[in-house]
Parts: structure tokens; C-alpha cells; sequence
């Protein structure tokens, strides 16, 4: 097992284990948690493979299950009422502790649910899509989609401990598979040459599913996020770098309804448009540009907009974007292979072009 730690102040620092067999091996779980009482948030997906062996570790507590339907598209306001009705029906107190058992869209929940229950409970994070392993899961961001922009009400809240066994990815569909690809690759692009060269020569492996290539993968990628995060929780400025291609990504998702693009696919797509944009401001050649959208198409993943997106519709979906200030669109850009920029405000008829070059 790997373990590394998150360094943030205040006593906050926490572990991230990965590796195999972990769900069963019930101190890891169970140092981290205060009382109790424990809820395990799932899905309606995941709890039928996973519930009953993290019921098995937690024999000793008194555990709740909340079962949430499965699907970006019930991360709402209304959804995260179910967890409140719960925690309140079973008169949960305040040194109560959640668990996120699921992908990137029950850790957000869980831990939205966390920061506001009782101003403020205890989680743990057990992702088991590969996209929650490598990002979701780590640095504290929690949240919901609003009809009108993605994860637009949240709060930061960092978990207790974060527990990534690579058994559970087994289970997980080759689309999903893929989907997590993308935050991995964006990690070498932003930060991680090195890391990037190695996906291109090992992605054969990690679609394959070898466990010793999806183990450092997983681990290279949260001491890369594990890093930004400790240097600027609260992103006021590095952790920006985190959202390479999510401006674009994120008006996708919104633009074609929850749900239709996973959020790794609208992510890959808003990658190249990223380092398309990059080329016109003259910090990529064209040549770097092809490499980056040739890596994700190796990774089996789109590289093309919707074809029903406009170009006044990604406008329009882009203005409502947490990193925009004063009404501007700004962006994370590439200023070389492994080396992203802060956001930054860019001329508009570049992004024309670049929105022109993909979208009709
Ligand atoms: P997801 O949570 O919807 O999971 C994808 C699918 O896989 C779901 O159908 C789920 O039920 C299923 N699944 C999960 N684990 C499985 C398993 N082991 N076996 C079989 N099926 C399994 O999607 P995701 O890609 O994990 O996460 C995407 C969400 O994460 C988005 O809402 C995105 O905004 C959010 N996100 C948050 C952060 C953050 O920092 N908080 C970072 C990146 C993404
Ligand atoms: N996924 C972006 C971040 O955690 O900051």
C-alpha cells in the first residue's frame, strides 16, 4: 500500500492510501472515525457491489446507508436533501461521520453534505471510479450542478482520510475507465512532463487494466494533486491550473445536459480546445498540438465538440464559470508541453477562432 499525505495547516493534513485489497482492512477506515454513528452515502450503482464489505469493516458502529439514484444529473440541491433527511431522521449529532462510497459525483455530495450538516461533520472518501481516485476524492472541493453552471454551490470541506483501492476499478465500465484518463493526462500536461511521456508509452497498459500501471498512475497523480492542493487549498492561484480544458469541459456538460458527456470526456475535448488556444497566442506549435489530442484519442476519448454546440452557445455557457472575474472569461492555457499558466484573460477574437475551429 501507498500512503501519502495531504499537508494542509491547522491539523487538517490527511492520508490518501492506495492500493489493493484496502476496503478490507477495517483500522485503515476506522482510525479516522470519531463515533458511532456513521452514514455511508452511495449510489444506486455501487452500493450492490461494495455496500456489504464496508458494512463488514464497520461492524462495530451503527451505519445508515443513504442509496442515491446514479447520475450527474441528480447531483442537486434536491438530492442532497435526501442525505440531510436521513442524518435528521437518525438524529445524527455533530461528531457524526460520513462516507462517500462512489464516483466523483457522490464524494462531491457527501462532502457538500458534510461542510453544511451541522455547519460542519466529518467525511471519508472511498472513490471507486478511477476519475474520483486521481482528482474528485483529494483537496476538499465539494459541491452541485445548478441548471445553470456546473458545481456552482459547494463549499471547501477536506475529508478525514481518502481510501483508493484499485480492486473496485474492475468493476468499472471501459468508458468511465477512460473518462478518469482524462484528469491523469491532464496532470502531465499542466505540471508533469515526465509523468505525460510515461502515459503515452504505458496507455495500451492502463486500458488494459494492469494493476501495477493503474497503481502508479493513481499515485503519481495525487502527489501531483496532493502538491497543488498543499501549496494553495482555497485556489487563489495555483490550484487554478487544476481546471485546464474544465472551462470548456464544463460548458459541454452544462450545454448537453447532465449526464450525456461524462465529465472526463467534456474535459479531454476542452484540453484541445485549450491547447488549440494556446497554439494562436504562440506558446504551442502545431505539432505539440496534435501530440496532445493524438494522447487523449489513444486514451479513448473524444476530442471533438458536440455537434449541436454553437459557438454563442459555448459564449453564453462560459460567462457563468467560478474563475471568470469581473465579468471576464479566463482561462488556463499551456505555455509549453507541461506547464500550465495562470488563468488568464485572453483577446477575444483568439477564442473566437479557437470556438470557430471546433464548434458550428
Ligand atoms: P460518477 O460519480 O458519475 O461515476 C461514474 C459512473 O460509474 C456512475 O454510473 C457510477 O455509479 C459508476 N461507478 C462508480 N464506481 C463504480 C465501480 N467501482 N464499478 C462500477 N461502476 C461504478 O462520475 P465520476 O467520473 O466518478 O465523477 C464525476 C464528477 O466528479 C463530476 O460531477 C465532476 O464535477 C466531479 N469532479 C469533482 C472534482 C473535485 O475536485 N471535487 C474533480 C473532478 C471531478
Ligand atoms: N478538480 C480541480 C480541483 O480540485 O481544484
Amino acid at each position: 500500500m501507498k500512503e501519502l499525505i495531504v499537508e494542509l495547516n491547522n491539523d487538517r493534513s490527511y492520508p490518501i492510501y492506495i492500493g489493493s485489497g484496502l476496503l478490507n482492512q477495517s483500522r485503515l477506515l476506522t482510525q479516522h472515525i470519531q463515533s458511532k454513528q456513521v452514514a455511508i452515502v452511495s449510489n444506486v450503482t455501487v452500493a450492490p457491489l461494495y455496500l456489504a464489505k464496508l458494512e463488514a469493516v464497520l461492524q462495530d458502529y451503527t451505519v445508515q446507508s443513504v442509496i442515491l439514484p446514479d447520475g450527474e444529473q441528480y447531483k442537486t440541491l434536491h438530492y442532497l436533501e435526501q442525505i440531510f433527511d436521513h442524518l435528521l431522521a437518525n438524529k445524527f449529532s455533530r461528531n457524526s461521520t460520513l462516507i462517500a462510497l462512489g464516483g466523483g459525483v457522490i464524494g462531491d455530495m457527501t462532502g457538500f453534505a458534510a461542510a453544511c450538516y451541522q455547519r460542519g461533520i466529518a467525511f471519508i472518501q472511498i472513490p471507486t471510479t478511477l476519475l474520483a481516485q486521481v482528482d474528485s476524492s483529494v483537496g476538499g472541493k465539494t459541491g452541485v450542478n445548478h441548471p445553470l453552471g456546473k458545481n456552482m454551490i459547494g463549499a471547501f470541506c477536506q475529508p478525514k482520510c481518502v481510501i483508493a483501492d484499485v480492486d473496485v476499478l474492475d468493476s468499472l465500465e471501459d468508458r468511465q475507465l477512460s473518462a478518469g484518463l482524462a484528469e491523469v493526462i491532464k496532470y502531465g500536461l499542466i505540471r508533469d512532463i515526465d509523468f505525460l511521456f510515461w502515459l503515452e508509452a504505458n496507455m495500451k497498459n492502463l486500458l488494459a487494466r494492469d494493476k501495477s500501471a493503474l497503481t502508479y498512475a493513481i499515485e503519481r497523480s495525487c502527489i501531483n494533486k496532493a502538491e497543488v492542493v498543499g501549496e494553495d487549498e482555497f485556489e487563489t492561484g495555483v490550484r487554478a491550473t487544476l481546471n485546464l480544458g474544465h472551462t470548456f469541459g464544463h460548458a459541454i456538460e452544462t450545454g448537453t445536459g447532465y449526464g450525456h458527456y461524462l465529465h472526463g470526456e467534456a474535459v479531454a475535448i476542452g484540453c484541445c480546445l485549450a491547447a488549440d488556444l494556446s497554439r494562436r497566442i504562440g506558446w504551442l506549435n502545431l505539432q505539440e498540438v496534435e501530440r496532445i489530442i493524438a494522447i487523449f484519442k489513444s486514451a479513448h476519448l473524444p476530442v471533438l465538440t458536440p455537434e449541436q454546440m454553437t459557438v454563442d452557445h459555448f459564449l453564453e455557457l462560459m460567462s457563468v464559470d467560478k474563475k471568470n472575474l469581473d465579468g471576464k472569461i479566463r482561462l488556463i492555457l499551456l505555455e509549453a508541453m507541461g506547464k500550465a499558466s495562470l488563468p488568464i484573460n485572453v483577446d477575444h477574437a483568439q477564442l473566437l477562432a479557437t470556438l470557430k475551429n471546433y464548434a458550428g
